[in-house]
């Protein structure tokens, strides 16, 4: 047991708990009433600062929502709740638990690695990572043959949501060309828990939920599903945390899996390795995401273009350019780091992803800005974080301009971080 000194380390704790549904963490009461993918990586890991045994369910608990396909769904429904609009019945999805259908940004492998790693009960971790390694195998060979099948080293995105940043600028366009008709009615519910200001607009609802409608009437077939989205796009967040999620989990493979195993995930990190660098917008400098309909890179610079670091993908020049970037947006905000360039004109300090600081994202950058050896700005970015959870409280995110925090209140991925960044 770490006991930190941390000022608000034991509400974090007592937020993990307080969130704590048997076996599994809501991100937050009430607005996020299930299990969500990525937020369970980083909660794992904030429950592993203290208590090892939950953390390892947290993982477990989120895998029992796995697809025989390796599909690791966004969200597990474990329990019924009105508070949240897509519920199970939108997505039609008839498994136990009941799952959406779509996945979010794999952190899963990363997330073990780093546990075992940073073990203190070795022996419980070891049976832990062991037991889930096939798990996690399947999961990158669902993402090679679901959203890869080319084999081109990019993976495709199929739904706003799958990026974790749902309303960022980045896919302004992109979801422009969806419909906004839906055979569901909308019914949204995080409206009335948190401030309709700081939540995606209507009309993107419509445009997410007729996505759904889509891929519902594609009967969830992972083929069928990308041969009919009007949605594609090259996420460079969601590429870069699987690049390095294959690297982490080649690392589980040395020591739970077969030689087989190592060659086919060192094929992929190859050939991943090989196909970042495509996603190199020189106008832009930097790294953006790719418009696989329109054949085009997407011209708005946001937190997702550094996560090359997190993969530890980036040239000398590129790294370069990206800490420069860094420090322009430092000069223009108070607070590291801003979702979207705060020179962009659809910047929006206070709306989702168009702008506020995440600090799972915060997390993911700093860890990068060590590989690229700028522990100074690796120092800021944490020393941002951290200043803005003592000042505000465990928040979802953060306004960049003026520190205040936004969405969702006792929120378990800031928490987790929290504990993380003080442990
Ligand atoms: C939501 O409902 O706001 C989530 O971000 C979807 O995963």
């Amino acid at each position: 047991m770490s006991a930190t000194a941390a000022p608000r380390a034991e509400e974090a704790r007592r937020i993990l708990h307080a969130n704590d549904r048997g076996g599994y963490c809501v991100p937050t009461a009430r607005l996020y009433p299930f299990q969500w993918n990525w937020d369970s990586a980083f909660v794992a890991m904030g429950w592993a600062c203290f208590d090892e045994a939950r953390a390892w369910q947290e993982i477990e608990s989120l895998l029992k929502g796995q697809w025989e396909d390796g599909l690791v769904p966004q969200i597990v429904f474990h329990a019924p709740s009105d508070d949240y609009f897509p519920g199970p019945d939108v997505w039609g999805i008839a498994r136990t638990p009941p799952t959406s259908g779509i996945t979010q940004p794999p952190v899963l492998a990363t997330a073990v690695r780093l546990m075992l790693d940073g073990a203190r009960d070795k022996t419980l971790a070891e049976a832990k990572a062991h037991a889930i390694y096939p798990s996690l195998l399947r999961n990158h060979a669902w993402w090679q043959s679901a959203r890869d099948p080319s084999s081109s080293g990019l993976v495709t995105t199929l739904h706003p949501w799958e990026t974790g940043m749902d309303n960022s600028p980045a896919w302004d366009a992109a979801l422009a060309r969806v419909p906004t008709e839906t055979k569901t009615e909308i019914r949204r519910r995080d409206t009335t828990h948190a401030d309709p200001a700081v939540r995606p607009r209507g009309e993107e609802y419509q445009r997410f939920i007729h996505l759904v409608d889509t891929f519902r009437d594609a009967g969830w077939d992972p083929a069928r599903m990308y041969a009919v989205s009007p949605f594609r796009v090259a996420d460079i967040g969601t590429n870069a945390i699987l690049l390095r999620a294959e690297q982490d989990l080649l690392a589980l493979a040395e020591r739970f899996g077969t030689p087989d195993d190592r060659a086919a995930i060192a094929t992929r990190i190859a050939r991943k390795r090989a196909a970042l660098p495509r996603l190199w917008n020189g106008a832009l400098g930097g790294f953006a995401s790719f418009d696989q309909i329109e054949g085009a890179s997407i011209p708005v610079s946001t937190s997702a273009g550094l996560l090359p670091l997190f993969a530890h993908c980036a040239t000398p020049p590129q790294i370069a350019a990206m800490t420069a970037q860094l420090e322009r947006w430092a000069a223009r905000v108070k607070y590291l780091v801003p979702s979207t360039d705060p020179g962009h004109p659809r910047f929006e300090q206070l709306r989702y992803w168009r702008g506020p600081v995440w600090a799972v994202v915060n997390w993911m950058i700093a860890n990068g800005l060590d590989w690229a050896n700028r522990a100074d700005l690796a120092a800021l970015v944490r020393g941002n974080t951290v200043a803005l959870i003592e000042s505000q409280g465990l928040s979802e995110y953060f306004d960049p301009t003026d520190g205040r925090g936004i969405g969702g209140a006792d929120f378990s991925w800031t928490a987790a971080i929290y504990l993380m960044l003080t442990a």
